[in-house]
């Protein structure tokens, strides 16, 4: 019926510019960082592809498994009018849902928001196609930000899939389920992935596959940075660490310097020293327990309507009503 429409938040000057400040901030640091939203460029996005079939990683079989589950009881729960998926990616689980509402009948738009511009157009126009009653409205941004203008009519679904929600600290995580608690009316909803805390052998192994796919995909936010911010990253002197870290029940990825070396950054105006054994934190993924996230989500404005867990008992997904009053 309607074409794609795509609004965009962000600029490529804003990308180089967020990248630059990210960079600056993470690596000046006394224990050095990057944020690991920046592993997402064409090729990591593609990487990230490859680990999700990796049968060392679970959460997006397990998701699936449970989404292909329980769709159409999110649908006639919620009957949804809208779809909004953060961080959409690729939309595959989200045809899942797509179908058991548009099967249900509510639903009259979809909208993805993303940072890849490239990947959003690319996913909006193939489910355009494929849904032709669907008002298909991507929107280009940084869902730490951009959540203020969310199109579509109410009940709204916010989708937060895969798990991401174990990329926040502590901190970060509760100033972000408010942000969408403030989006949202009374009535609407979360539909919140969640990996859970299981045994560290199970996660180490899904952060570390044996085919080394996480490693190249850890390393790639330095391909990333010796592109936009023309670094000199030489990204074989860097090794690929997964971490559990037992005291905060989450995953750490580190890329750790095998040796002594200086990498200048001229975008970032910066010249930074690793000393050999150095580590740079590239990404924290939490692991839940059902009963902190039922918590986390009070805190927030929201309560636990549903959640259920693949058969394994590795992931959850959770369905949370905005309440009407947030504390
Ligand atoms: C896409 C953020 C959910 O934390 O499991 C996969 C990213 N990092 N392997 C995760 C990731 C290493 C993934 N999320």
């Amino acid at each position: 019926m309607s074409e794609p429409d795509l609004t965009e938040h962000r600029s490529p000057v804003d990308v180089t510019a967020a990248l630059r400040a990210d960079v600056r901030a993470g690596l000046t640091a006394e224990r050095k960082w990057l944020p690991p939203k920046w592993f997402y460029d064409a090729a990591g996005s593609e990487l990230f592809e490859k680990i999700t079939s990796l049968p060392e990683y679970y959460p997006t079989r397990a998701e699936r498994e449970i989404l292909a589950r329980e769709a159409p009881a999110i649908a006639r729960a919620t009957g949804a009018r809208a779809l909004v998926e953060l961080g959409s990616g690729s939309s595959e689980k989200t045809r899942l849902l797509l179908d058991a509402l548009t099967a249900h009948g509510t639903l009259e738009t979809f909208v993805p928001l993303d940072v890849s511009g490239a990947a959003l157009a690319e996913a909006t126009e193939a489910i355009a196609a494929e849904y032709p009653k669907l008002e298909v409205r991507g929107v280009v941004g940084d869902f730490t930000e951009h959540l203020g203008l969310l199109p579509g009519e109410p009940p709204r679904v916010v989708a937060f899939l895969g798990g991401t929600i174990g990329n926040f600290l502590p901190a970060d995580r509760a100033k972000f389920l408010r942000s969408v608690r403030e989006v949202l009316a009374p009535g609407e909803w979360l539909l919140l992935g969640a990996d859970l805390v299981k045994e560290p052998e199970r996660l180490v192994r899904a952060y570390d596959d044996a085919a080394g796919v996480t490693a190249e995909f850890n390393r790639n936010v330095l391909r990333v940075i010796n592109e936009r911010l023309g670094a000199d990253f030489d990204v074989d002197a860097f090794e690929h660490v997964a971490h559990w870290d037992a005291e905060a029940e989450w995953i750490e990825m580190w890329l750790r310097a095998t040796e002594e070396q200086v990498v200048s950054i001229p975008g970032a105006d910066l010249e930074v020293r690793f000393a050999a054994g150095e580590h740079v934190r590239t990404e924290i993924s939490a692991k839940f327990r059902p009963a902190g996230l039922a918590a986390e989500l009070a805190a927030a404005g929201f309560a636990v309507a549903e959640r259920w867990t693949d058969s394994e008992g590795l992931f959850s997904l959770t369905l949370a009503e905005a309440r009407k009053e947030v504390n």
